[in-house]
């Protein structure tokens, strides 16, 4: 690193209305005992019809401009990691821009599934690093409802819909990010997707019927390369960042599952005393999921000046990332 860079603010939002598991029974062929223990999810929030993933960026980057202290014309870039952004173009991040009134800022979203937080911090660190950027601000949102096929239980209990910012500055040497990790292996692209509407299978009256823009996921490959890569990753960018398991405060994994959270806990020996989880709150929230939980964590006390921080994550793609941070937010 040329100079250190790390979160000097975060937020966060989620819609309103609450979809509980007792609602869900009355959906699909499901029940609350199944989703919560093999998933560990209790509800999650749903946003409105008429409410795009934009407004929910918006508001989350609100919060996380205030807490930095940081005003909307001071931000150099945008980046917002989605897989659910408002249209296929322009960008969510150029409207984002705009509403926020960020003048200055460049702008562009990002698409790396449930990993894009990672990506996206991994990426916006590099400008803050060489110098070019002073200041990026980094949005996983996402509203997976509106891609969700209400009719299939294996996947319409898993997902919710929410926001988390991040704002990254240089911070004092020795501080912020300490290592990344990155990785994608396409060969198991096919586990888990939305085909529709891109150049292969553009929107059509059949790609509809055939509800082709929708999630489908081959849950149980899926959870497999979670279970491995949540180790792997981890091991991997503490060894780049020089820290031992026994040096992390806090950890932040993907909330996906209770069940992977658990594995890979237990796989690092982390004191469970030091995971944050709240999917049962939220269901999986996708690239939102990471800076949520930080926001989280952040306000409720639980990062001191100092900590070690370990995030990491996995999805779509197949994708996965990991980044150590010493937390320099005072
Ligand atoms: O963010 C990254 C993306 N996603 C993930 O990380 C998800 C990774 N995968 C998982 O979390 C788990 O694989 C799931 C939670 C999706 C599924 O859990 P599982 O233990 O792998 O279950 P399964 O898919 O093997 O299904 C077991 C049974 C099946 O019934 P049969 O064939 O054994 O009779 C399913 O039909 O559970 C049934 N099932 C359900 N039952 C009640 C599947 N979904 C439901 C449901 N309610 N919602």
């Amino acid at each position: 690193m040329l100079h250190s860079v790390g979160i000097v603010g975060t937020g966060s939002y989620v819609p309103e209305k609450v979809l509980t598991n007792a609602d869900l029974e009355k959906m699909v062929d499901t029940n609350d005992e199944w989703i919560v223990s093999r998933t560990g999810i209790k509800e999650r929030h749903i946003a409105d019809p008429e409410t795009p993933v934009s407004e929910l960026c918006y508001q989350a980057a609100l919060k996380a401009l205030e807490d930095a202290k940081v005003a909307p014309e001071d931000v150099d870039l945008i980046i917002i990691p989605t897989v659910t952004a408002d249209y296929l173009f322009p960008s969510t991040a150029g409207l984002v821009a705009d509403r926020l009134g960020a003048k200055n800022a460049a702008a562009f979203d990002l698409s790396a599934g449930c990993t894009g937080f990672l990506y996206g911090i991994t990426t916006g660190a590099q400008f803050v690093s060489t110098g070019m950027y002073r200041t990026v601000l980094v949005i996983g949102a996402e509203t997976l409802s509106k891609i969700l096929n209400w009719e299939d239980r294996s996947t319409c209990v898993l997902f919710g819909d929410g926001a988390g910012a991040a704002v990254l500055q240089p911070v004092e040497e020795g501080y912020g990010f300490l290592g990344f990790e990155l990785g994608a292996d396409g060969s198991g692209g096919h586990l888990l997707t939305c085909l529709g509407g891109g150049s292969k299978n553009p929107a059509s009256i059949e790609s509809v019927q055939n509800k082709l823009h929708t999630i489908r996921m081959a849950g149980s490959e899926v959870f497999k390369f979670a279970v491995r890569i949540m180790g792997d990753a981890s091991f991997k960018v503490l060894e780049k960042a020089g820290l031992k398991k026994e040096d992390i405060d806090l950890f932040i994994p993907h909330q996906a599952n209770l069940r992977i959270i658990d594995s890979a806990v237990k796989r690092l020996g982390i004191d469970p005393e030091k995971v944050v989880v709240n999917l049962d709150r939220y269901g999986n929230t996708s690239s939102a999921s990471i800076p949520l939980a930080l926001d989280e964590a952040s306000r409720g006390g639980r990062l001191k000046y100092g900590d070690n921080l370990l995030m990491v994550g996995f999805g779509a793609g197949l994708a996965w990332g990991a980044t150590v941070l010493r937390w320099a937010k005072r």
